[in-house]
């Protein structure tokens, strides 16, 4: 075959390890837990996911127990915007919020988007084989026809295998320990867990803002310029 084929625009999700020690896990796996049963009362639909951010515990890394979980995620996300080329000695960060989840046997997250957000992360605590691995959701940018790739074409024959260049959807394997980073924007979800142990992961989303807004048009100026009325 003479022709070539470009495989443009990637969507590049970041995952690395961070290591505590089995006592510090202990604590904020404790803490997440104590979450959970403080919210109790608020209704969980069957078959979701206990998720912090709607159950008032949205600022969960504000607390002193995270305080070195914290610094070691603000590493890797450093690291990821270095992977993107950008500066970050031009750029101030901040963590928006940040949250547990709490995956249950048959349990799932169904699939959002971080819209108020630029990057997104998730940290998996406890991580039981079968858990759920997390799942990227895009409109591939080959789909010459409104869902030409969706599963059904597949199952009628249409469609002769799934790759990369005709996916919607891309499952990525999670162990305990690791750390996923990816743009706020990205849809996913996780796989319904069918292991009878429980996966607690640490959500959160970051905001970037310029420390210097002169010459940008685009990106958020300090907040220290905002006026508040
Ligand atoms: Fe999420």
């Amino acid at each position: 075959m003479s022709a070539e084929v470009f495989d443009f625009f990637p969507l590049s999700v970041f995952k690395d390890k961070i290591i505590l020690s089995n006592s510090e896990k202990n604590l904020i796996k404790k803490f997440i837990i104590d979450s959970e049963e403080k919210s109790k009362k608020v209704i969980k639909r069957k078959g979701d996911a206990w998720l912090g951010d709607t159950r008032g515990q949205e600022f969960l890394l504000k607390n002193n127990i995270m305080n070195n979980l914290t610094n070691l995620i603000s590493q890797k996300i450093k690291l990821y915007t270095e992977m993107l080329s950008l500066d970050n000695d031009k750029l101030i960060f901040f963590y928006q919020r940040s949250w547990a989840t709490i995956t249950k046997t048959n349990e799932r997250i169904q699939p959002h988007s971080h819209d108020q957000s630029n990057i997104s992360f998730a940290y998996y605590l406890t991580k039981p084989k079968n858990s759920g691995n997390i799942r990227f959701i895009t409109e591939p940018q080959n789909e010459i026809a409104k869902g030409l790739f969706h599963k059904e074409k597949l199952d009628l024959g249409l469609l002769k295998k799934v790759n990369k260049r005709n996916t919607p959807n891309i499952d990525l394997h999670i162990e305990e320990d690791n750390i996923v980073i990816f743009p706020s924007k990205t849809k996913h979800a996780t796989i319904p867990s069918t292991s009878n142990d429980t996966r607690i992961s640490i959500s959160g989303d970051v905001i970037i803002m310029l420390k210097d807004s002169f010459g940008h048009e685009r990106l958020m100026p300090h907040f220290d310029n905002w006026q508040e009325f």
